[in-house]
């Protein structure tokens, strides 16, 4: 039998196919560089390890079996009307916790312990003591406990914060108050900070609209390393004009990049950063698609895999 073809293809990220050899994948891999060398390679690719490839062009894969994404989102994918249902699709499920949990507490000690202002004050030469707020005892809320999730509600532990969680399966255990996803409005009430991670699904684009923000404090900040569509951005904007939150931090936009005349720039209470949340490491997420690939050679069960009626 012929080996399957494998194509990995990232844009301008070419590194990644060096990775992969690295990892000692078993089996010669493809690795164009160019749109029109992925589109001839994309014909006979039974195998795709690949991040942001336009979704028309999975209509040219005919022989397509298996997508592994290099990332934890595949809701593109899982919406792309080109992909045949019987296209296999996996992500990568263990590395993204540890960076997006770092950036979720960078930023909130941040804005407890006013990062900003003191710098700005070193700038100026200016010794001006001032109150700072702690992370400790305050109320922090997880939607969506997922290997991210979880490692978000493993660091706000460390810090003493009393953890509410919101997920479709029960998590009792894992946190201080947990809610089932029917129950949002119970779940932000208490909130001092909401973390949305969940991952984008027919039944989670634009869950947090003005329904759910009319029962959060004003005192909150909403954090989002979800996907920016679970936000109905429109709604978000108008609880931040109008104080019905104190503030959000936002890795990521309904549109992205997000336009530069955007409001969501300008706003003193928004704190913005490019979809970086959880960056993507080379090594270990070509070690995580190579062990895939000997799992699919023995036709073994693979690591990551999606469940596409529920969509993540
Ligand atoms: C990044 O957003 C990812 O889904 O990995």
């Amino acid at each position: 039998m012929s080996e399957p073809k494998i194509v990995v293809y990232c844009d301008g990220h070419e590194k990644m196919a060096e990775s992969v050899r690295n990892a000692e994948c078993p089996i010669e891999i493809m690795a164009p560089t160019t749109r029109e060398d992925l589109e001839e390679a994309m014909v006979s690719a039974e195998v795709i390890f690949g991040w942001k490839i336009p979704p028309h062009i999975y209509a040219r894969a005919s022989h397509l079996k298996w997508v592994q994404s290099m990332g934890a989102g595949i809701d593109d994918l899982v919406s792309n009307p080109h992909l045949s249902p019987s296209v296999i699709i996996t992500r990568v499920t263990d590395q993204f916790g540890p960076a997006v949990a770092e950036y979720v507490f960078s930023e909130l000690l941040a804005n407890v312990r006013h990062v900003d202002r003191l710098r700005r004050q070193q700038n100026e030469g200016s010794w001006k003591p001032f109150g700072v707020q702690s992370l400790a005892g305050q109320n922090i809320g997880i939607a969506g406990l997922g290997s991210i999730g979880h490692e978000v509600v493993r660091k706000a532990k460390a810090f003493d914060m009393t953890v509410y969680g919101l997920s479709q399966t029960p998590h009792h255990d894992l946190v201080d108050h947990w809610f089932s996803s029917e129950r949002w409005k119970d779940f932000v009430g208490p909130l001092d900070y909401l973390v949305v991670a969940l991952p984008l699904t027919p039944k989670t684009r634009h869950i947090v609209d003005n329904n759910v923000f009319a029962h959060m404090r004003p005192g909150l900040t909403l954090v989002n390393i979800g996907r920016g569509e679970i936000i109905n951005q429109d709604d978000l904007k108008g609880a931040l004009l109008s104080h019905q939150i104190s503030g959000a931090i936002l890795d990521v936009f309904e549109t992205e990049p997000l336009p530069h005349d955007d409001i969501l720039w300008r706003l003193p209470n928004v704190r913005i950063s490019p979809h970086i949340a959880g960056p993507s490491l080379d090594e270990r997420a070509a070690q995580f698609f190579v062990t895939n690939v000997h799992k699919y050679l023995r036709h073994e069960p693979l690591l990551g895999l999606v469940n596409r009626f529920r969509g993540y």
